[in-house]
């Protein structure tokens, strides 16, 4: 830079030809900084060349560029840090709230594996710690990469901060090749509450509880912050691996205690369901001691063999589980009820608190779920709370269990205000107007504007674009509301999201000259729309907000029918929920009846499908990918299981099958590709013969797929 001419010295053309060498010059080294963690300029260097770009706008704004660097605010966190890819998903937990759930646990184990009762099964028991995943890899015993969950396909690259966290080793000796070790950043009560006592001193933010104080520290994009952050890591699982660790979970996690991780000292062998409930309750016993905080106890299958064969759901290991601790409590004042309109017309009402601490948190809003709730009775007109109804005025118990919304409990009637009248629940909606209907076997009641509601539109909108669905930068609920009550751009539907561009090339210049936009933020949304036109199947049913399609599920759909086409084929096919289509949807592991017909009657619904068919115009759609299928010798192929199979429950065939790309039918018709006949094989095994499909027996199937 030493060599550049003075900025009083520059003409009009050089200046335009500086300010676009800055902007690249700056634009690269944004880059390096934020995602690559390797700058190549120093931070004055970079201050100067920003100051030196702002002056020569000064003296010639006419030449301002659209990009211009000085417009540019630095990335906020989480903007900056660089994706990484997990070689292996990082999942979560499904989870048990009492002892009934563990029993349903390890019998459905049990069943799953077809281990009787009295068969060995051990399982590992350890402390939930309640702090942030992450996954740390090693090459040659080097630490190369540390990765923050994400979404569990990709997560944040965060290694020069994990660097800094002293019970995370940076050299592991006699380690496999490569070795990817999981666990939970987190911070203790002590630190915690010292390190708030120094940001209020400091006059900065102090961070609400330490999970959200660990999470806050080690997404700095700056590590020396994260450095003069006390976090601590506890090690306890592990993604992709040259060799294996061990033959059980305790033995692997006694590996990584040699590598020189922390492990959790309370993690025990647990020979029953007996032994695992003991378990939890000392540990539940010793919690407020710990100096760390725990949501619960984790419970594994020991033998990793029998981890492997039990295997995943879309999310969750079949081998492990979470029990949760009871939620918190706290009483406070129900000071008013609001109706919220979901996207699905339901009328929600929400309690309005004064604002009350729980479990380190303050609430000042708790769902009150439905009518009947209020009113104190069950969905099928029982009673709940012993009948009493909740009133605005009274006393009420609100708790949190986890992340969840905090909900109301109970109510105090002792301490009910004289003049607290009985809650009426409106029968119109608050939103539209339109009549709010309450569907026999429904818990909910339901405004019936449908998309002239504008409550239900913009929900419909928000769900669009919100994070697991679109995720369209600079599009959020915010930007729907403001767009969708805008004359010129009018968001009404999906659809019109992406037709913003043609429908009226001006809408460009109408939105920069709105006010908070400009030609650049502009610009910006309009290619971070069409970014989004290349969307992959799971995700763009998703964002449909169809009824209990959460994203598990449209993620299940997706991967069955690999193509979007193949899938609309098969649901208009399915749409008397009858005939062999209606069957194949209702055979996907993890799809009940309830969501099929749910997903069925929104592509039968003429107004819907005209406006699905006209979004997916705009859009291409990416195949979902089956997961582990390349060389797979029946990816893609139709296979059906009778008679009795002997060295596999037929649960766990079905799975099988389906992670190697299979689809698993029920019945056998011209579109099988294989039957698997075990001993007892009666009708399907005739009619296979009829049609000349061609039929194995369970060895010949393990053999096929590599697994005899
Ligand atoms: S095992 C494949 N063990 O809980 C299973 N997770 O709700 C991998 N967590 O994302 C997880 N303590 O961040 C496991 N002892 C523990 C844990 C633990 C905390 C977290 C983890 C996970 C979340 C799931």
């Amino acid at each position: 830079m030493g060599d550049s001419l003075p900025v009083s010295e520059l003409t009009e053309d050089s200046a335009r030809a500086e300010l676009a060498r800055l902007a690249e010059l700056l634009a690269r080294a944004n880059t390096q900084y934020h995602t690559q963690d390797a700058p190549e300029i120093s931070d004055a260097e970079y201050d100067d060349l920003k100051r030196r770009n702002t002056e020569i706008e000064k003296r010639f704004p006419h030449l301002k560029r659209a990009d211009s660097p000085s417009d540019q605010v630095g990335a906020k966190p989480g903007d900056g840090f660089s994706k990484v890819t997990h070689a292996v998903r990082m999942m979560s937990l499904g989870n048990a709230f009492d002892d009934e759930d563990v029993g349903d646990f390890t019998r459905s184990i049990r069943k799953y594996l077809g281990l009787g009762d009295d068969a060995p099964l051990a399982f590992t028991a350890e402390p939930k710690i309640d702090g942030l995943s992450l996954s740390l890899r090693y090459k040659d015993g080097h630490l190369v990469q540390a990765a923050t969950r994400g979404d569990g396909e990709f997560g944040e690259n965060v290694t020069a901060n994990a660097r800094t966290i002293s019970d995370i080793p940076h050299r592991l000796e006699n380690a496999p090749a490569v070795l990817e070790v999981r666990g939970e950043v987190y911070m203790s009560h002590a630190d915690f509450d010292q390190l708030n006592a120094r940001q209020a001193e400091a006059g900065e933010k102090t961070f609400a509880n330490p999970r959200n104080a660990a999470a806050g520290s080690l997404r700095q994009l700056d590590s020396a912050i994260t450095r003069a952050r006390p976090l601590r890591f506890f090690a306890y699982a592990w993604g992709e691996l040259s060799a294996p660790l061990a033959e059980t979970q305790m033995g692997a996690i006694e590996r990584l205690k040699q590598y020189g991780f922390s492990t959790n000292p309370l993690t025990a062998l647990c020979e029953t369901t007996h032994h695992m409930l003991d378990h939890y309750r000392g540990i539940e016993a010793q919690r407020a001691t710990l100096g760390y905080d725990i949501d619960g106890v984790v419970y594994k299958v020991n033998d990793l063999a029998l981890q492997a064969r039990l295997g995943f759901r879309s999310t969750t290991p079949r081998w492990a589980i979470a029990h949760k601790f009871p939620a918190e409590l706290a009483w406070t004042r129900l000071e008013a009820i609001d109706i919220q309109v979901g996207r699905t017309g339901a009328l929600s009402p929400v309690a309005r608190l004064h604002p009350v601490t729980v479990g380190g948190v303050v609430v000042s809003n708790a769902t009150l779920h439905n009518e009947d709730y209020i009113a104190g009775r069950d969905a099928k007109g029982g009673t709940i709370r012993d009948g009493k109804d909740i009133r605005v005025g009274d006393w009420v118990q609100v708790y949190r269990a986890g992340d969840v919304i905090p909900k109301i409990a109970d109510v105090d009637i002792s301490k009910r205000p004289d003049d607290a009248v009985e809650f009426t629940f409106p029968n119109t909606c608050p939103e539209c107007q339109s009549q709010a209907i309450r569907e026999e076997g429904d818990a909910v009641r339901r405004c019936t504007g449908g998309i002239i509601c504008p409550a239900q539109a913009t929900e419909k909108l928000k769900h669009f674009v919100s994070r697991k669905a679109f995720d369209i930068e600079g599009l959020g609920a915010k930007q729907i509301e403001m767009f969708y009550d805008d004359p010129d751009l009018s968001v009404k539907t999906p659809v019109d999201i992406f037709t913003l561009q043609t429908r009226d090339a001006a809408n460009l210049n109408k939105l920069a000259n709105r006010k908070g936009w400009g030609a650049q933020s502009a610009g910006n949304l309009w290619a971070a729309i069409d970014e989004k036109r290349l969307i992959p199947f799971g995700r763009l049913l998703f964002a449909l907000g169809i009824r209990h399609m959460g994203e598990a599920a449209s993620n299940l759909v997706a991967t069955h029918y690999g193509e979007w086409s193949e899938f609309e084929r098969a649901v208009t096919a399915a749409s008397g929920f009858e005939g062999p289509e209606w069957d194949e949807l209702l055979s996907i592991d993890g799809i009940g009846e309830v969501m099929a017909r749910a997903l069925v009657s929104a592509f039968a619904q003429e107004a819907e499908r005209a406006s699905i068919d006209a979004l997916v115009a705009q859009l291409e759609v990416q195949p979902a990918k089956r997961p582990d299928t390349d060389g797979s010798p029946v990816a893609g192929k139709t296979v059906v299981f009778t008679g009795t199979l002997e060295k596999m429950t037929r649960a766990e065939a079905k799975a099988r099958a389906e992670a190697l790309g299979a689809k698993v039918s029920g019945s056998v018709s011209k579109k099988t590709d294989l039957l698997v006949a075990g001993p007892g094989a009666g009708s399907k095994a005739k009619k296979a013969a009829e049609l000349g499909i061609e039929t194995l027996d369970e060895d010949g199937w393990l053999h096929l797929i590599g697994a005899a």
